[in-house]
């Protein structure tokens, strides 16, 4: 029989709170999820209390900020802390995006924060992104050549060069991807719109010599046909890109090479 409540051992419950010091003027409240597999337990949702005087304006410098005070248990990723590496990616205030830049002032009221949606989680915020990085190298992204190689570095016009606008910038964060539902509903065959992203930065590539497979390869109901423009993707990625976009222009290719 069909099961239309979420089994037990997933619901998220009550958590603990960390309150401030008395006398805190400046308070936020931080509600996090809170979950390791491995402990048999519920997922949570913790409450911390954060003394915003004493704190940087970024989520990340808050997450930061009660992982070195409040509470060392707390597990995210991290790196760059300026939009470049990724790896601060999740769920705030019901958006994918970038805890590094996504200023608290920005939300209103409780700061909610989950890990990226509908990726199994390793612990806390950490999402097990083994499967999305396997799609990625899936589509080999590197430039591909059959031509001997040139003695100097090949060169690229200008017009050409500028074909990767608003595609060489994605730092493969995983925001738009886990914001697709029809990633959510088929991730093991449909790619997803960062990885589709990437395969068409590589096929409009003037340097690469394998467009054609490339193409060969996305002519698949699933791994390409899935995105039914939904938009959820280009509306969440951090970087301002638009994956959308350039799924749309490989559909654009695949009808354009059977005429
Ligand atoms: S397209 Fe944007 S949201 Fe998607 S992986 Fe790249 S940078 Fe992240
Ligand atoms: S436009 Fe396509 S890839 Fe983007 S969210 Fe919608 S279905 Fe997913
Ligand atoms: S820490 Fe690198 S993008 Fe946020």
């Amino acid at each position: 029989m069909a099961e239309f409540s979420l089994p037990k051992n997933s619901r998220i419950q009550a958590g603990r709170v960390y309150q401030a010091p008395p006398g805190t003027k400046n308070i936020r409240r931080f509600r996090i999820y809170r979950y390791a597999p491995d402990s048999g337990q519920n997922p949570r949702m913790d409450t911390y209390e954060v003394d915003m005087d004493k704190c940087g304006p970024m989520v990340l410098d808050a997450l930061l900020k009660i992982k070195n005070e409040m509470d060392t248990t707390l597990t995210l990723r991290r790196s760059c802390r300026e939009g470049i590496c990724g790896s601060c990616a999740m769920n705030i205030d019901g958006s994918n995006t970038l805890a590094c830049t996504k200023a608290c002032s920005d939300i209103k009221g409780d700061v909610q924060i989950y890990p990226l949606p509908h990726l199994p989680v390793i612990k806390d915020l950490v999402p097990d992104l083994t499967h999305f990085y396997a799609q990625y190298a899936s589509i080999k992204p590197w430039i591909r050549t059959q031509s001997p190689p040139p003695d100097r570095e090949r060169l690229q016009s200008k017009e050409e060069r500028s074909r990767l606008d608003g595609l060489y910038e994605c730092i493969l964060c995983a925001c738009c991807s886990t914001s697709c539902p029809s990633y959510w509903w088929n991730p093991e065959r449909y790619l997803g719109p960062a990885i589709l992203l990437q395969a068409y930065r590589w096929i409009v590539d003037s340097r690469d010599e394998a467009s054609g497979e490339r193409l060969d390869d996305l002519q698949d109901p699933f791994k390409l046909y899935r995105c039914h423009t939904i938009m959820n993707c280009t509306r969440t990625c951090p970087k301002g890109l638009n994956p959308a976009r350039a799924i749309a222009e490989i559909k654009k290719l695949l009808v354009e090479r059977q005429h």
